[in-house]
């Protein structure tokens, strides 16, 4: 297809872990449209135009390949980029604000702010954008003020569009999501826009999936969902701690709740807490949004999501050093996993970034093994004082440990010879099942000491 056939041109300006596969995909469904993707991170593109993406997910290798070059491009040439483009999305990072009014609860809106004014200084025809990032609410109305000039006939539309994709099932998700929210302003131009975005999408997604709203709805739904995904976790976390001291079993209580419709089974598995770059963030956004507008009541609710959060990694650490004596100093323990989840090589907020500095002041020594964190997992514990060792096979990984930690649920680790592991460590030999991902009862019987979220522990004492 020659450039000027193109029935659209989109861009999206951030090519992270949503901007590369929510434009890949648009790209790979829609070949009528040219998809632009540009990030202010030349090693970034450079990656994405490689044969060594950026970022691991299942299935987006053969996605990129099958639109890059033809309708897909990856560039750091933000201008022409914006120039060119009728509809941009944008999805820099918002991470939490680390300085300032609002530090460590607000969201940092710098990066956005910028692409605002870049987007408004390149800009010389009329264009839709869409908030892709996850933001506060009323954040367009931000957004509008810094793209309207004064004496400017460009007018822009701004929707929001925000991204409910799961990393490690990303692609998988955007092919077939659970639904696309639209929000857009209620008049004439603002309908007209989303109709527009509507319409791509509804290139591969059934029209009962794309719903629409107003745009402040849009925004906050996106904070919302994410708080009600997290306090799943944090609410069977903390009745995990119940079953430790009850001997109730977290997994009978999760399938015995989850069995009941209104309650449903998904995200009842008790584990070591969540971690990535989102529920946090997104969760300290929401507190300080219900602080501002003098919700402290709501505002404390939230916050217990995020405190139990910590709890569980705290209480994780403890179990091991009190069950091991209570004495690390000197001890080899591996990592089962560093990413915060399966089927990713994303570490950020990785509970086992946390667990591994608390480890390292108790002097343990550390072996970190995983399919794909490696190389964050190098960035995230660089200069900490302790011995750490990377070891991705994990047999070699446990040798001559006292402890193995399952800090990520990856398949693997519940396939694994464990006599040969247990073979190959220091006795008495260790397990702590972050995940409840492994067969307890057979490790057991091979010898092991069980330590599982929410459990009655095994022992050979
Ligand atoms: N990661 C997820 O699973 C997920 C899911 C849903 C929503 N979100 C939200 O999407 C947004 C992006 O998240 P992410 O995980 O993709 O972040 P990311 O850090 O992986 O990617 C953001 C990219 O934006 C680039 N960038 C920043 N400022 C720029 C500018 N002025 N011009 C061009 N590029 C710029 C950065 O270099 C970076 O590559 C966040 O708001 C996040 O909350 C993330």
């Amino acid at each position: 297809m020659k450039e000027s056939s193109f029935a659209k041109t989109i861009l999206c300006i951030g090519a992270g872990y949503v901007g590369g596969p929510t434009m890949a995909m648009i790209a790979y469904k829609c070949p009528q449209y040219k998809v632009m993707v540009v990030d202010i991170n030349p090693s970034r593109i450079d990656q994405w135009n490689s044969d060594h993406l950026p970022i691991y997910e299942p299935g987006l290798d053969d996605i990129v390949k099958a639109a890059r070059g033809r309708n897909l491009f990856f560039s750091t040439d933000i201008e022409n980029a914006i120039r060119d483009a009728e509809i941009i999305f944008v999805s820099v990072n918002t991470p939490t604000k680390t300085y300032g009014v609002g530090a460590g609860m607000a969201a940092d809106l710098q990066y956005w702010e910028k692409t605002a004014r870049q987007i408004r200084d390149f800009s010389d025809s009329n264009k839709i954008i869409v908030e892709k990032s996850t933001l506060p609410v009323r954040t367009a109305q931000a957004m509008e003020r810094i793209l309207t000039s004064p004496g400017s006939h460009i007018r822009f539309d701004v929707l929001s569009n925000p991204e409910f994709l799961a990393e490690g099932t990303a692609v998988k998700d955007l092919e077939d999501p659970d639904r696309v929210l639209i929000g857009s302003r209620e008049t004439p131009s603002g309908v007209k826009a989303r109709n527009q975005l509507v319409e791509i999408y509804a290139n591969w997604v059934p029209r009962d999936r794309l719903i629409t709203s107003n745009i402040w709805s849009s925004e906050l739904s996106k904070l919302v969902a994410n708080a009600f995904l997290a306090q799943r976790i944090s609410s069977i976390n903390s009745i995990s701690a119940l079953c430790e001291k009850t001997e109730a079993d977290v997994t009978e209580v999760a399938l015995a709740i989850g069995m009941d419709s209104r309650i449903g089974n998904k995200f009842l598995n008790a584990s070591i807490g969540f971690g990535g770059s989102c529920f946090e963030k997104d969760i300290l956004n929401l507190v300080y949004l219900c602080r501002c507008n003098g919700l402290d009541e709501v505002a404390n609710y939230w916050k217990g999501v995020i405190d139990i959060n910590v709890y569980q990694k705290d209480r994780f650490v403890l179990e091991m050093l009190q069950s091991m004596f209570n004495t690390l100093s000197g001890k080899r323990i591996c990592f089962y996993g560093f990413a915060f989840k399966a089927d990713t090589g994303d570490t950020r907020q990785s509970p086992g970034i946390f667990i591994a500095k608390k480890l390292l002041e108790e002097k343990a020594e550390l072996v970190i093994s995983d399919p794909q964190a490696l190389p964050n997992a190098k960035i995230d514990l660089e200069g900490l004082q302790g011995k750490i060792d990377y070891i991705e096979d994990p047999y070699e990984a446990a040798s001559n440990c006292d402890a193995i930690a399952v800090i990520t649920e990856w398949k693997l680790y519940a396939g694994l010879d464990y006599e040969k592991i247990y073979q190959s460590m220091n006795r008495p030999a260790f397990i702590f099942d972050g995940r409840n991902i492994l067969d307890h009862q057979r490790l057991h019987s091979i010898g092991f000491n069980i330590y599982a979220i929410g459990k009655h522990p095994k022992t050979h004492f």
